[in-house]
């Protein structure tokens, strides 16, 4: 292994601290309940408040770092869970109002606890791994145990509304219903079922709505934005549910969007095994058996939505009774090996298919899209640029899979490459991944500019993999 030289090292002091300022610079309070919640936000730039994985995200980076503040992060986000146990997708800043949707939006006021108002719908379950990683490297196990005898029944009260709503079938698989949920709110996997919504059929106050508040392409660029008619369709759903009363046993039902995913239920999967150990560290151990049935059911799961003609693990379209894959080449097919829910061969065959220069293997890997899927697109978000996040699960995933030795330390080039490029780009929201793109753009790195939780992920692939991130190579 390659020793950190005396560059690496002055880099990485200043990236270490480029990074906290994004954090310093996205922290933000919420009073609710006597109680002062300390917040960061994905950026000020333009989402300003917090976001559900973001926050999960934030938290294992700053752990290292500042613990407390890790969590706060944490604290803060079940500060607003719901009596039935959702811990939503956003939870507002009452401060700010450049964000479309904001809280007035999705009816969700009486749901509120305490001060604090939240959207109606989840996002990817990665908070039971965030939570389990963060007491973990807490390193004074007194108050790491008073911080999870804090967070464990809320935890568990999330946990349980995913499996009552979510899995009412008990499949294993939980059910999004929103692309929202899905963290890549834009994937072409989310094209045909969001075609099937008729532009005609959504209301024309929905409409408006769109045309007068939306904002995400004002202050972010038009062309790496979703576009109008996606808008209407986000927003038509959330109208839909608002009008359902947030009924979710009714909404999942009937959502015309309704998608058991890949990257949900990879982060189901682990996130209940992190529940588990969590369970155990309290000696609480039938429930500890109960979290890794769930997270033994749901590999399971996993493993059978692999499709053997396409060589692809595929997310399920099942809305309104429905049960049909959804063949898309994405980066969503690699995350079954975060589960270890892939086979040695479809391992083989993911490798393969990740390493190939002209699908996944570019210059800045890995993008959300493969070159070879026509619907890539370099700069539209998650259509094929890179994020630090996807990478991360990816690398994380690869270590379980490191008995062939040709493989054996791959996932470290993933790491160094993810460093470099924020080095390289600044901590953007996502990254163009090829070269040729680079040079036609002008610019490397995409989106918002100071984004939390690349900030974070830097963060954390500094401590983790400290010894193996040699920037040079
Ligand atoms: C975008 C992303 C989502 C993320 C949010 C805040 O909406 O699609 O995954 O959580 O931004 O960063």
């Amino acid at each position: 292994m390659k020793q950190a030289s005396k560059t690496d090292k002055e880099v990485w002091v200043k990236m270490k601290k480029k990074a906290m300022r994004v954090l310093d610079q996205n922290t933000f309070t919420v009073a609710s309940e006597g109680r002062t919640y300390r917040m960061i936000t994905p950026t000020k730039e333009y989402y300003a408040h917090k976001w559900n994985w973001d926050s999960a995200t934030v938290a294992m980076g700053l752990v290292s770092v500042d613990y407390k503040r890790a969590h706060d992060e944490i604290l803060s986000l079940i500060a607003g869970q719901w009596e039935n146990g959702l811990i939503a997708q956003i939870t507002f800043n009452p401060k700010e109002r450049k964000y479309f949707p904001g809280p007035q939006f999705w009816g969700t006021k009486t749901f509120r606890r305490g001060e604090i108002i939240t959207s109606g719908i989840s996002q990817p379950p990665f908070l039971g791994y965030s939570a389990w990683y963060v007491y973990k490297k807490t390193p004074n196990k007194k108050v790491a145990k008073k911080f999870l005898m804090e967070i464990l029944p809320a935890l568990k009260k999330y946990h349980a509304y995913l499996k009552k709503f979510r899995d009412p079938e008990d499949c294993g698989l939980l059910t999004m219903i929103h692309p929202w949920e899905s963290g890549l709110d834009n994937s072409p996997r989310w094209d045909t079922i969001l075609e099937r919504i008729d532009l005609a059929s959504i209301p024309v106050e929905v409409k408006i709505l769109v045309n007068t508040y939306r904002a995400d392409d004002t202050f972010g660029n038009t062309v790496e934005r979703p576009h109008l008619a996606d808008y209407y369709r986000y927003m038509y759903l959330i109208d839909l549910f608002q009008k359902m009363e947030w009924d979710y046993k009714k909404i999942v039902q009937t959502s015309p969007f309704a998608v058991k995913g890949l990257v949900f239920n990879s982060l189901w999967c682990i996130s209940n095994e992190a529940l588990s150990e969590l369970c155990k560290e309290v000696g609480q151990l039938e429930e500890a058996k109960l979290y890794k049935k769930l997270a033994l059911q749901t590999r399971q799961a996993l493993k059978e939505s692999w499709s053997e003609k396409d060589d692809l693990f595929l997310d399920y379209n099942v809305s309104q009774g429905k049960n049909e894959p959804i063949v898309e080449n994405s980066i969503a097919t690699f995350l079954p090996l975060l589960a270890k829910a892939a086979s040695q061969k479809q391992y083989l065959s993911l490798f393969k298919r990740l390493t190939d220069p002209s699908q996944y293997w570019t210059a800045w890997p890995i993008p959300t899209v493969s070159l070879t899927n026509p619907k890539f697109e370099s700069a539209r978000y998650w259509r094929g640029p890179t994020w630090p996040i996807t990478n991360f699960f990816i690398l994380t995933g690869l270590q379980h899979y490191q008995d062939d030795p040709e493989h054996e330390g791959f996932w470290g080039i993933l790491v160094r490459k993810t460093m470099q490029m924020i080095t390289q780009y600044g901590f953007c929201e996502y990254f163009v991944p090829t070269e040729e793109d680079i040079k036609r753009l002008g610019r490397g790195g995409l989106g918002f500019t100071s984004l939390s939780w690349t900030a974070a992920l830097y963060l954390y692939l500094l401590e983790e993999y400290r010894s193996i991130a040699h920037p040079h190579l």
